[in-house]
């Protein structure tokens, strides 16, 4: 057994099949049943480092997508449903933006404030949501090297973005699923000590958040905790004013994104946030994540300031 990250390699042979478990009831129950208990290799195969991002693109008109998100009907259990493609569509584009450290906001101030709240990974089972390409995770395993979680399991609703996560930076022993969290997880109560959402819930209808994050509360185990990051609600409501929100669809709004993206918003207060963490029983401590010098230079598509917030934390526990 080993828990192995392979920086950029192509994976030889992904843990599960993804293609061949989209969105069916099968398919939920071979991810509940592939579990993998996680050992030896952790030192060496965190230290590892990252390569290159992939050339090969083939990208869509990214204001065709912003403007007229796609959907698909899939089958869910006994229903029909319709599914956001976007993700699915942008997955390349997105991975060639992301890269191996997210955008510059990700890489100079987010991803080491995420890091500082984690006190150490040993023993714990960790549960990514919204995962997207899958950088942060081998950033997490890099920072604790030589430390062994008992189980790792990284998610997200795009089977796109899962299949990069898996080529670009597989973990040998972690287990890669498709996840929409507006469902409920196929988790047992309290199996997870460290549940990680970046850049996720804002992506969430209220009704969907609610649903997601009481399916955390429920997951999470005692003593461990959720960590979310969200785009600052003041930096959001400071660009609907700007006009520079348009309709993504669903409840939800577009906002510009690095490489002209325009990603998923919501444009709910922070109140509304805190209301919903709070009522799936969290204990929230929340810390405003401002932009720094070179952010700055490098985001000069994006009008911020240093004195605003661009970025939210979230830290929620459980009262013992
Ligand atoms: C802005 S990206 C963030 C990706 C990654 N966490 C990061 O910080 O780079 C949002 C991700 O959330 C995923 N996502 C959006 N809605 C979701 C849902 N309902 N359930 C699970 N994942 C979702 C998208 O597919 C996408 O990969």
């Amino acid at each position: 057994m080993r828990f192995c990250h392979a920086g950029h390699k192509k994976a030889q042979k992904p843990i599960v099949p993804l293609k061949a478990m989209r969105y069916t009831r099968q398919a939920q129950l071979s991810a509940r049943l592939s579990t993998y208990s996680l050992s030896e290799n952790l030192n060496a195969c965190a230290s590892r480092g990252s390569g290159a991002v992939p050339s090969n693109e083939g990208w869509f008109s990214h204001k065709t997508l912003a403007l007229s998100p796609a959907e698909v009907r899939v089958q869910k259990g006994k229903e029909t449903i319709a599914r956001t493609i976007y993700y699915d569509q942008i997955a390349k584009k997105w991975h060639r933006l992301t890269g191996y450290h997210g955008g510059p906001f990700k890489r100079y101030v987010l991803n080491d404030r995420i890091l500082q709240q984690i006190p150490g990974i040993a023993g714990n089972a960790i549960l990514e949501l919204g995962a997207g390409n899958g950088y942060f995770v081998p950033m997490l395993l890099r920072r604790f090297s030589g430390q062994l979680p008992s189980r790792l399991v990284i998610t997200d609703q795009s089977s796109e973005q899962l299949d990069i996560a898996q080529s670009n930076f597989f973990i040998d022993g972690a287990e890669y699923e498709i996840l929409d969290v507006s469902d409920p997880f196929p988790f047992p109560d309290q199996s997870f000590h460290l549940i990680l959402a970046s850049m996720l819930f804002n992506e969430l209808i209220t009704r969907n958040l609610e649903q997601a994050l009481k399916e955390c509360s429920r997951v999470l185990a005692k003593g461990g905790q959720l960590i979310a990051a969200v785009p600052h609600p003041d930096f959001v409501h400071s660009l609907s004013k700007k006009g520079a929100l348009t309709d993504f669809g669903h409840g939800l709004f577009a906002m510009p994104g690095a490489g002209g993206l325009r990603l998923p918003v919501s444009r709910r207060p922070l109140v509304t946030y805190l209301k919903a963490m709070q009522d799936s029983g969290f204990i929230v401590e929340t810390e405003d994540l401002y932009p720094d010098e070179k952010t700055l230079n490098e985001k000069s598509g994006l009008t911020i300031s240093a004195r605003k917030p661009l970025g939210l934390l979230f830290k929620c526990s459980l009262p013992e």
